[in-house]
């Protein structure tokens, strides 16, 4: 029987993120990772948008044999989420409910920081996320679209990057955060710079990391875990692979074996009869 696989997506890189937080948490998985890298960014662009786009990436990652579609995109998460959950019947796991949780659990002065795409800032997803657990914290979401760009670029410890962030994150060190929210997969790309300019005395919350934490879980719970497999990796990107192959090896350590090219249009032969298309 071949075994399943979990999926994995985001506009481009920065679910690599999440992948590598979960490869390392569960070494006998095999993931297919889809980077959209032919519409990046989906976080400058109207909830109707995304909601299409991922409505698509989904469905094409939900025909490749997969058991549990991880949204490795917090833009993608704050808005289509329950698009994708009433239309898929597998697990669908985000990223703002366990980074939500996270941030609450380290912040001391209930002051917490969130960095964002402007399409995730402007749903106030993170800022719902942690009200319904504790409406007393304080929350200051700031959106910092250049992060993303930069990261795709892969100036992660670029000067220009530094100069950025100086600017971005100005407000959020005169509101005393004590917690900051790297509310987009692509930041922890950018997380030593970011740790430079906040200081030292704000925790980073990178929401990749938790929600690795949750698909453990939530497999465990399932008895869907792998025990004996062989993990084999997929990463389709819609684009050229090009610079998404020069970052993610910069970034994983080590080169990508498995990457294709889709378009996932021609991928999905029923697609031009699905109303959500
Ligand atoms: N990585 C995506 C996120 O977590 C955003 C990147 C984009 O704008 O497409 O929000």
């Amino acid at each position: 029987m071949v075994e399943k696989s979990i999926g994995v997506f985001d506009s481009g890189i920065g679910g690599l993120t999440v992948y590598k937080s979960i490869r390392a948490s569960l070494p006998k998985e095999s993931i297919i990772y889809l980077g959209d890298t032919a519409r990046i960014p989906y976080g400058t662009r109207s909830p109707a948008t995304v909601r299409r786009y991922a409505y698509q990436d989904a469905a094409f990652l939900s025909r490749q044999n997969i058991k549990m579609l991880v949204i490795a995109c917090n833009t993608i998460s704050s808005i289509a989420m329950e698009l994708l959950k009433e239309s898929f019947p597998i697990p669908i796991l985000g990223v703002i409910e366990p980074g939500a949780r996270e941030a609450v659990k380290t912040s001391k002065n209930g002051r917490i920081g969130v960095i964002a795409t402007e399409a995730t800032v402007e749903s106030g997803a993170y800022t719902k996320a942690i009200h319904a657990i504790n409406p007393n914290v304080s929350v200051y979401a700031k959106a910092c679209p250049l992060f993303v760009a930069l990261a795709e670029e892969g100036w992660h410890n670029h000067t220009a990057t530094r100069l950025i962030a100086s600017e971005y994150l100005a407000s959020l060190q005169e509101m005393e955060i004590d917690t900051l929210v790297l509310g987009c997969t692509h930041y922890p790309l950018l997380k030593n710079v970011i740790q430079s300019v906040i200081g030292n005395h704000v925790s980073l919350i990178d929401s990749g990391e938790c929600v690795a934490k949750e698909v453990t879980t939530l497999l465990n719970k399932s008895e869907e875990v792998n025990l004996e497999n062989k993990a084999t990796d997929i990463f389709y990107v819609t684009d050229s692979g090009k610079r998404f192959c020069r970052i993610a090896e910069l970034f994983l350590g080590k080169p990508l074996e498995n990457l294709i090219a889709v378009d996932i249009w021609e991928a999905n032969a029923e697609a031009k009869a699905d109303p959500n298309w």
